[in-house]
């Protein structure tokens, strides 16, 4: 455990799978949790699951792509939870397809969830942390965001960017006491991302999970736990010199 009792955190994206988890380690380790999420039944049981643990869960649905839900809903969060500590920006989409065959449609909703609800989101929550002069974020970049991958491109892209946003807004607000990470996933499984990318990626004749987690050198494929306890870490007191850093959680599949 990482020691952040008493801390509040917003989740995006923590109806279902990492983002889920996420909330529920940060709900262990004794945080309050807003979740802002587009599935507004299942963020909303997610919430009254995490709750029993007797911490402040809440959850607002939304399209993170949209920024007048972005304004509504993340307000309404700070609303209720009061000051933000923690914020993780995870909500994401993965469409596959080839850059010369992928409908534009597809290319510009992956950059609206990954890249541009990220941008809506950072900017409500991260000026009060200045005020306060305290917070830390972590942001769900991918092992693709540090390898541009065949029938991934526009998600590559979008995590390429999200890599780079990481590093600027950690220059930005590091005088203020503010961390800013990212955590590259490698293939994480029991995920609802996974679950959609293994029917397309078996329409489309590609390796399903199962046979590629053969070739990563922990011969396993990662879930969802791996990742909350790393983000867990980095929004954490133990991580206070850290920040600008994407921080792999592969496997071994992506190792820079
Ligand atoms: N699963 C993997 O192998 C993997 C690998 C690398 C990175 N990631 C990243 O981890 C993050 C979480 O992915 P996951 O695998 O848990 O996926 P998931 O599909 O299980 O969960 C994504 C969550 O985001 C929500 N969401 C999607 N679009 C939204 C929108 N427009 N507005 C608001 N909420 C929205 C979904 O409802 C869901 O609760 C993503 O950023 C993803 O890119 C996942």
């Amino acid at each position: 455990m990482y020691g952040l009792e008493g801390r509040k955190a917003i989740v995006t994206g923590a109806a279902y799978g990492i983002g889920r988890a996420i909330a529920e380690r940060l709900v262990a380790e004794g945080c309050d949790v807003g979740i802002f999420d587009k599935d507004a039944e299942t963020g909303r049981q997610t919430a009254e699951a995490l709750s029993k643990s007797g911490r402040k869960v809440v959850s607002v649905s939304g399209d993170i792509s949209v920024k007048e839900d972005v304004e509504k809903g993340i307000n309404a969060l700070m609303a209720e939870l009061g000051p933000i500590d923690i914020l993780v920006n995870n909500a994401g989409i993965c469409p596959i397809g080839k850059l010369l065959e992928m409908p534009e449609r597809d290319w510009h909703a992956v950059f609206g969830v990954n890249v541009n609800g990220m941008f809506y989101v950072t900017r409500l929550v991260v000026p009060g942390m200045i005020e306060r002069r305290r917070g830390a974020v972590v942001n769900l970049a991918s092992w693709m965001g540090k390898s541009g991958v065949a029938n991934y491109g526009a998600y590559c892209a979008t995590k390429f960017a999200v890599v780079a946003m990481t590093q600027a807004l950690a220059g930005e607000v590091g005088e203020y006491g503010i961390r800013v990470n990212a955590v590259a996933p490698g293939l994480i499984v029991q995920t609802r991302m996974r679950d959609e990318s293994e029917r397309d990626r078996r329409a489309k004749g590609l390796p399903l999970a199962e046979d590629r987690a053969k070739t990563i050198p922990l011969r396993r494929p990662g879930y969802p736990a791996d990742i909350a306890r790393t983000v867990a870490f980095l929004v954490s007191d133990e991580a206070d010199y850290i920040t600008g850093e994407t921080v792999s959680v592969t496997g071994g599949l992506w190792n820079d």
